[in-house]
């Protein structure tokens, strides 16, 4: 291992790099990755297997604690979870005065965000391992709690407190869904598929959310502050944000007429800022291993589920397209993560204003994982480097002379 804190900084030449393409920014162990062979890992575990016998919050202790957990550790870790669920009722103050129109992922960064008031202590960079290990279990706990009220907000419902006696998953749902008047069973088959997509999303080494947290983290901010940057990293369209892009871009095609070479012929043309969204990565130059998991998964949910989708037709026929497309193999763009995930969460009746919201609920156990490993390995603060183009040293002139 590299001992990065006795690295100094050099005061002669400067790398640039745009975009940190292939600037490591920091040793790991957590996740790998090979973007040539379409591999993916966590703390060596692959993620084929982990998506089809893990559930999600024992892929969450793996992340963060690096081992996955046996019986008796899952169990009082579930516990401990659960007992952290409920927040604060001033944070419903907090959402009641967003405007019903607010995207989810503003309230989201918000409300983590607003976590620091609630719990002061976490503020503190010199905590004990033991204390910075409940502020983790609190945003496990409080972060679906918070995603679903934001949501609740957003259609104008009443606020569902969270129910105990479900798994991770199915709580959400429930709190998503639950209204006064009507009974509100789980379905397994939509609880299982989000929890699988949660597994898919859970880390994904140094990617532009994940490089953020690390970085606001490494000025010593609280970890609620560095999640809350994360979120909002994670919002914008080329990162977490393609998720609900891919859908409105799907539902534009159909409107249009559903006609996909005019948009492969738009997404080529370097004169029109339009890209086909849920394409291309900047790591993954073979498909995305979490996308052909997740194809087979949205068939799987489609099926039981009854639902026939021309949208997912749509997808298909823009797929088959792009893999075929001189442009597209020419520069290795696959359908990533992201092409898939916004048909399921649509066919499991989630909102399109909430796909990148589901996305962070996934990604958080990564997020906090590479925040641990970033203080625990003492890392300096993030500071990038850049090359000046601006004006040489200019005479000033006084507001008359100018
Ligand atoms: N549609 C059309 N052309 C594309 C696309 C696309 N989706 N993606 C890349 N290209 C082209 C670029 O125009 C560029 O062409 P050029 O070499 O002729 O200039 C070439 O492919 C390389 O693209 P870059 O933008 O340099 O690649 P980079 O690694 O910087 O970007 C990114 C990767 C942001 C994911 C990009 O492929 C993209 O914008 N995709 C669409 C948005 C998306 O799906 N984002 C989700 C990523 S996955 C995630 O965050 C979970």
């Amino acid at each position: 291992a590299i001992d990065i804190s006795s690295l100094r900084a050099s005061t002669g030449y400067i790398t640039l790099d745009r975009g940190f393409k292939n600037t490591g920014s920091t040793s790991s162990s957590i996740t790998f990755l090979d973007g040539e062979k379409g591999i993916l890992r966590y703390r060596g575990y692959s993620i084929e297997d982990l998506a089809e016998n893990a559930s999600f919050l024992e892929v969450s202790y793996l992340l963060i604690y690096g081992e996955l957990p046996d019986k008796t550790a899952l169990e009082s870790y579930k516990k401990e979870i659960t007992y952290h669920t409920l927040i604060h009722e001033d944070i419903k103050n907090i959402i009641d005065g967003f405007p019903s129109n607010s995207h989810p992922m503003g309230v989201l960064c918000s409300l983590v965000s607003s976590l620091t008031a609630f719990y002061p202590e976490s503020l503190d960079p010199n905590r004990s391992a033991n204390e910075v290990d409940q502020t983790v279990k609190r945003l496990i706990a409080k972060m679906p709690t918070m995603a679903a009220w934001a949501y609740k907000n957003k259609v104008g419902h009443r606020a569902n407190y969270p129910d105990n006696s479900l798994d991770y998953c199915s709580n959400f749902l429930k709190m998503m869904f639950a209204v006064p008047s009507e009974e509100y069973e789980v379905d397994p088959v939509i609880a299982n598929a989000l929890d699988k997509l949660l597994i898919l999303h859970a880390d994904h080494e140094q990617n532009c959310s994940t490089a953020t947290v690390r970085v606001v983290g490494s000025s010593h901010a609280s970890l609620y502050a560095s999640i809350s940057a994360g979120i909002s990293a994670l919002w914008g369209p080329l990162h977490g944000g393609a998720n609900q892009a891919v859908i409105e871009m799907l539902e534009a095609i159909q409107a249009d007429g559903g006609d996909v070479q005019k948009y492969m012929a738009k997404a080529k043309d370097k004169d029109d800022p339009f890209r086909l969204m849920g394409f291309g990565h900047r790591v993954y130059k073979n498909f995305d291993p979490r996308a052909k998991i997740i194809k087979k998964a949205a068939d799987e949910v489609l099926a039981k589920l009854g639902i026939d989708d021309p949208i997912l037709e749509i997808a298909k026929g823009l797929e088959e397209v792009a893999l075929n497309d001189e442009y597209f193999i020419e520069r290795k763009l696959y359908p990533n993560v992201d092409f898939y995930s916004g048909i399921i969460y649509r066919a499991i009746g989630i909102p399109t204003s909430m796909f990148t919201v589901m996305f962070a609920l996934g990604r958080l156990p990564g997020w906090i994982a590479q925040w641990k490993e970033m203080r625990l390995q003492n890392e300096p603060i993030g500071r990038p480097r850049q090359v000046y183009t601006g004006e040489v040293k200019r005479e000033f002139k006084t507001i008359e002379e100018r």
